[in-house]
């Protein structure tokens, strides 16, 4: 037998003991309760399914801009610190080489996201569903993507036109 054959063997009996490993379980662990998965569960998808309650205005989100963000991703979003993205500029869609902006996103949930998993870079998941909201409203003003009196919520945010929308190309359809 070859390295090859002999190695897919060993895979296969392994597959299989593993199969039977799962039939007779040996009761280990516990299941784990709807609440932590809910604390995990937190992905935004693009038409604003899985949003959570809350909201926020851009004035209440440039708060939390300076004190949080502005250390890294510039003063009103703009001249970052070097290493570091800006948050106001339109990301026309054949620039692959620029920096890419938040404007560059296919989806205004998508920024809802990025901020709630991942931001303050130094400190993720410290802010609120409300303060991400409010954050979320004082991109998309300075951006003027949205009015900014405008309230970003569940509802509305989804509803916010990107100006990428649309010219995407999903790379694997069936997959979906
Ligand atoms: C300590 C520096 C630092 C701070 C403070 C910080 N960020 Fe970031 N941010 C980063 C880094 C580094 C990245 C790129 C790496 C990544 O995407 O994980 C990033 C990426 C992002 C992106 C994605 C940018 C893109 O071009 O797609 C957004 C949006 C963002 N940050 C928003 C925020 C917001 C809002 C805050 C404040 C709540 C914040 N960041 C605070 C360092 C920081």
């Amino acid at each position: 037998m070859s390295t090859c054959k002999l190695l897919l063997a060993l895979g296969a009996a392994g597959a299989l003991a593993a199969g039977a490993a799962l039939a007779q379980s040996p009761n280990l662990g516990k299941t784990i309760s709807e609440a932590d998965i809910r604390a995990w569960d937190i992905a935004v998808l693009p038409d604003g399914s899985n949003l959570p309650p809350g909201s926020g205005t851009a004035a209440q989100g440039a708060t939390i801009y300076a004190q949080q963000c502005a250390l890294c991703h510039g003063e009103n979003g703009v001249k970052p610190a070097p290493g570091y993205s800006p948050m106001v500029g339109l990301q026309k869609f054949d620039r692959m080489d620029a920096p890419k902006t938040i404007t560059y996103y296919e989806h205004a949930t998508t920024i809802f996201d990025i901020v709630r998993r991942g931001m303050p870079f130094m400190a993720p998941r410290t802010l609120s569903d409300d303060q991400v909201y409010a954050i979320t409203a004082y991109l998309l003003a300075i951006n003027k993507l949205i009015d900014e009196k405008e309230v970003m919520n569940a509802q509305s945010l989804p509803k916010v036109k990107m100006p990428n929308a649309g010219k995407f190309i999903i790379r694997f359809p069936d997959r979906i």
